[in-house]
């Protein structure tokens, strides 16, 4: 497998898709919503699935797709190679804020994440990384995350899952928003793994992501240090929705320990 043929591939091809969504904003965009009201996709999300299905089928043949609109291949198993995709993670902001939202992408080979990309579209910020090579903002190499005491760290959650919620004691996440230097809600689940990775913050948790989601986050974000797994510390399974927590070393351990308390 040549990999660095298939990053500057993948490279290409979200710059490419990046550019098809800012030229999106001169059309009409449609919008439904799926699971429920506030769960809005477009027609955008869809054709820029499409378009990375259509080159992927086309040049890398036997590689699999796991697409968030579902317009790739429908996987069980991590054998192989799979592309982990988010066409528009952050469809709400998409929507309403026409910024903070980015194309996410992970391409894992029997379950190693080897590639990973957050692309911000708007602010032209691609984050990379390829396994054990470190990983990137734009032409920059991030630094190596440092040990950050509870303290001093800026953890990005959400309202959501400081309320009572069926995942985890709310009390507890309210200790927690207490006991740290502040909190962040960025609306889309790539970015802030994204800055994470980048020292923006340190540490962001959420109760219910998908494998597209992390995919290309965790591989950029194991790179500089930070420790990826569900809210049980386990690895994620990347075959359905679970828990998510990624934070400096440290801090991840000490979140875990005393704040986050899972409901049977
Ligand atoms: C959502 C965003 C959001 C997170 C949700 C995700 P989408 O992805 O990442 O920040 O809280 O759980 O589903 O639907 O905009 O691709
Ligand atoms: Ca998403
Ligand atoms: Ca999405």
């Amino acid at each position: 497998m040549n990999w660095d043929n298939i990053d500057r591939y993948a490279k290409s091809l979200i710059k490419e898709a990046g550019h098809k969504i800012r030229n999106s904003f001169f059309t009409q965009i449609n919008i439904d919503s799926k699971a429920d009201a506030n769960d809005l996709v477009t027609n955008i999300d869809r054709e820029i699935e499409q378009f990375f299905i259509s080159r992927i089928k086309r040049d890398f043949p036997d590689h699999k797709i796991v697409g968030e609109e579902g317009f790739g291949d429908k996987v069980e198993v991590l054998d192989g190679v799979i592309w982990m995709l988010d066409p528009i993670d952050g469809t709400m902001n998409f929507v309403h804020q026409k910024r903070n939202f980015a194309v996410s992408l992970g391409i894992y080979i029997d379950g190693i994440g080897m590639l990973g990309y957050i692309y911000d579209v708007m602010r032209d910020d691609f984050y990379s990384a390829a396994k054990g090579k470190g990983a990137y903002l734009n032409d920059e190499r991030l630094p190596q995350l440092e040990i950050t005491p509870l303290e001093q760290a800026v953890i990005g959650i959400s309202a959501s899952w400081i309320a009572p919620n069926r995942y985890a004691d709310h009390e507890k996440m309210i200790e927690l928003v207490r006991h740290c230097r502040g909190t962040r809600s960025y609306g889309s689940a790539a970015i802030e793994m994204a800055y994470v990775a980048s020292g923006r913050i340190d540490a962001y948790i959420s109760m219910r992501l998908s494998p597209w989601d992390i995919a290309g986050g965790m591989v950029i974000a194991q790179e500089v240090g930070a420790v990826t797994t569900n809210m049980k510390g386990e690895a994620p399974h990347l075959l359905g929705q679970e828990t998510f927590v990624v934070a400096r070393p440290g801090l991840h351990e000490e979140m875990l320990t005393n704040y986050i308390h899972l409901k049977d």
